[in-house]
């Protein structure tokens, strides 16, 4: 069954594919879904799914259908059971004399360094853990507005969510810094890269900006805005919270002085990461009590940490390297690097959600009188992430995620805190947009079942033709 984009789609429910069953492990990266089962689900998609307790809800006689990853994704068994073995035997706060703080002492030790590996980093100490990106990033942002001075300039771009603009907007009132604002171009909600060029300068001092859009899914070419900003002494500040559950991130390849995530829009517990470079970390002075540590990572991680769901970010690295070797292209090696498993996973994880994204594309694009931003061009999907923000004629966006609600269909609405984005929209006074969101866990169906129920909402909020007689 070819896509109209060349694709071999997957078999849509009650279609029945050749070789049901499928392989236990798969040769290339991108098959998780390929092997069909008369429920519609591919066999490799259902052993992933049986990884995630959640998505077993559900609603009537439907599978509960998330597509709320963009406001937080669910979690695997690996991680659910790594909080409550944490909580039921090494819990204890740090540094203690005795045997439990010590092995809650090498849980967070093996989870710095298990972050590392995820984000690229060169070590452990490049790590922070935070309770999450936004409170991360008032700490560094206040951090480095100590060392501003009035006029001194920071750019911030109207595409990302606000946790990546207002720390720095404070600096502003606070320390007299001048804020520079890089635009979009409204058509594709893509960055403006001239006006970039256009705001940098010898007073800039550092550039905040997201790697994927968590409303319209665009991917920044950041390791280029990362060039552009050393190139006149700039640090930068790379938001990759919504980018974390698509794409594989390496902060070495883009040379970024920092970058954010927040484990629980990856499939791990509520927490914040925060990468700086070492050096970055330590020259710049925290705001900390006086006996917590004066090196990184201590310095940064004010008061006890979350352990347990520091515990549980390693049960999710887990399930990502199960996810790796099960469908990686030739699996991946058990010998090697605990990084090279980790990409092998995101690659998984990347070209899933290719097709998935290909067909979201597809399905939206076939309901009446929707209007979907950001880039809808099927040719451009690599730069983009599987979240869709659209409206509906007819109805408000609020309307509209009441609806889905009803129907076992969880998608956001509003602004989702992309609250530069929806106002240079036009979008501000009239609700926002509906955003829903794909991660490798979602299936085909639920595309299919989110287009019929907004098609069925455009028809019945259609305005009636006149009646001719
Ligand atoms: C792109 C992006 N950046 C930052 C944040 C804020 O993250 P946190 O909730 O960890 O503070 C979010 C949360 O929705 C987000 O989507």
């Amino acid at each position: 069954m070819p896509s109209e984009f060349g694709l071999p789609l997957r078999p849509v429910a009650g279609e029945v594919a050749a070789g049901a069953d499928g392989p236990a492990r798969n040769s290339a990266a991108g098959e998780v879904a390929d092997a069909g089962t008369s429920s519609g689900i591919g066999a490799n998609l259902l052993r992933i799914r049986a990884q995630f307790p959640a998505l077993t809800r559900t609603h009537g006689d439907l599978p509960y259908s998330y597509l709320d990853g963009p406001g937080g994704t669910q979690v695997p068994r690996q991680a659910i059971d790594a909080i409550a073995e944490y909580l039921g035997r090494s819990n204890a706060n740090h540094e203690g004399a005795f045997a439990t703080s010590e092995e809650s002492d090498a849980i967070l030790d093996e989870a710095h360094a298990a972050a590392a590996d995820f984000l690229g980093a060169a070590g452990a100490d490049e790590v922070v853990f935070g309770q999450n990106m936004t409170t991360l990033t008032f700490s560094v942002s206040r951090a480095i507005g100590r060392t501003l001075r009035a006029g001194d300039e920071v750019v911030v771009t109207r595409l990302d969510h606000d946790a990546n603009v207002a720390p720095w907007l404070a600096l502003e009132e606070e320390r007299g810094v001048v804020v520079r604002w890089v635009g979009i171009h409204e058509e594709d909600c893509t960055l403006d890269l001239a006006g970039l060029e256009r705001v940098l300068g010898p007073r800039t001092r550092l550039v905040a900006v997201g790697l994927a859009s968590n409303a319209v899914g665009t991917i920044n070419p950041v390791h280029r805005i990362v060039e552009m900003a050393h190139s006149v002494g700039a640090w930068t500040y790379v938001d990759a919270v919504h980018a974390a559950p698509h794409v594989a991130i390496d902060v070495a390849a883009l040379d970024t002085d920092f970058l954010v995530c927040s484990p629980y829009k990856f499939f791990g517990p509520h927490l914040g990461l925060l990468y700086g470079k070492r050096e970055r970390l330590e020259q710049l002075a925290s705001y900390k009590v006086r006996p917590a540590p004066g090196l990184s990572p201590g310095k940064w991680e004010t008061g006890t940490l979350p352990g347990e769901s520091i515990a549980g970010l390693l049960g999710t690295f887990s399930y990502l390297e199960w996810l790796g070797a099960e469908f990686g292209s030739g699996g991946a090696d058990p010998a090697g690097t605990r990084r090279a498993r980790l990409e092998t996973a995101m690659s998984v994880i990347r070209a899933t959600e290719r097709d998935l994204a290909l067909r979201a594309l597809q399905a939206l694009s076939s309901v009446p009188r929707l209007k979907l931003r950001g880039i809808v061009d099927p040719s451009r999907i690599d730069e983009r992430v599987p979240t869709f923000a659209f409206t509906l004629a007819g109805s408000t966006p609020r309307q509209v995620a009441l609806e889905l609600g009803k129907r076992g269909i969880a998608a956001w609405d509003g602004d989702y805190y992309a609250y530069e984005l929806i106002r240079t929209l036009g979008l501000g006074e009239s609700g926002g947009m509906v955003r829903v969101g794909f991660v490798h866990y979602n299936e085909p169906d639920e595309i299919e079942r989110l287009a019929q129920a907004l098609s069925e909402m455009s028809e019945s909020a259609a305005p009636q033709s006149p009646n001719p007689s």
